[in-house]
């Protein structure tokens, strides 16, 4: 069994839990706008599981702190140190269809842009003691190059078309060690011009991804 599939095992074990994770994220998601679902919570929940000493992650597209609010709720008690990298600005993002291009984001998607002040208020509630954030304000094609440092866990969620996606995970591989889980979300390619699976399959041995949006890979296994 390969790290990643530790993952999975633990994940499958872990779903008779959902009802219990479900109502923990309803409440952040009544506080936190953001697309992701309990799908998301139980897959950090598995990865700690299925790491007991693992403890840094790099997260990168923050957007309201979604993601990271269900990281240190899951890990309540356990220490936890996130690293999250977003533009944090209004501006347009690389995967964004042609024709949404001159649009803001109330305008394209319906909801307000990233605020980097407005992250760190929301995911305050859902740190411990044994947490800690450093959110930074960079463009991920920038910050990822002067990157150093190794963590545990990395989750790509920023831009999602092929060119981004390929970039990060060659990027990223400098941050790995041979435990760490590379991940992300947006398996399938919802949006035209998204590429994340094919980005994953040409990085990758092998990987699994749950419902076609969550996909993770061992750095082991990098090709
Ligand atoms: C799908 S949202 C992330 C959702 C987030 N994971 C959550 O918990 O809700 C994508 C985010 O990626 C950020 N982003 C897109 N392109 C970026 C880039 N080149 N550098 C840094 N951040 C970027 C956007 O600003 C946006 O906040």
């Amino acid at each position: 069994m390969n790290n990643a599939d530790q993952i999975l095992k633990a994940f499958n074990g872990n779903l008779d839990r959902l009802p219990e994770y479900r109502a923990k994220v309803d409440n952040i998601n009544a506080r936190i706008r953001g697309w992701s679902n309990s799908n998301h919570y139980l897959f950090f929940k598995s990865w700690m599981d299925a790491f007991p000493e693992a403890r840094n992650v790099l997260i990168v597209g923050v957007y309201l702190g979604r993601d990271i609010s269900y990281m240190f709720d899951a890990a309540g008690e356990r220490a936890l140190n996130v690293t999250g990298v977003d533009k944090f600005n209004a501006e347009p993002c690389d995967d964004w269809p042609k024709e949404k291009l001159h649009m803001t984001w109330e305008e394209a998607f319906f909801c307000p842009p990233p605020d980097i002040e407005k992250a760190r208020e929301n995911i305050k509630p859902s740190m411990g003691l044994l947490h800690s954030l450093n959110l930074v304000k960079a463009d991920d094609k920038v910050w990822l190059e002067g990157a150093s440092g190794a963590y545990d866990l990395i989750f790509l969620d920023a831009s999602h078309e092929y060119a981004s996606i390929s970039r990060q995970l060659r990027a990223v591989h400098k941050l790995c060690h041979p435990f760490t889980i590379v991940s992300g979300d947006d398996y399938a390619n919802v949006q035209p011009g998204w590429g994340v699976e094919d980005a994953v399959k040409h990085a990758f041995k092998t990987h699994h991804h749950i419902d076609n949006r969550i996909w993770f890979a061992g750095a082991e296994d990098y090709l």
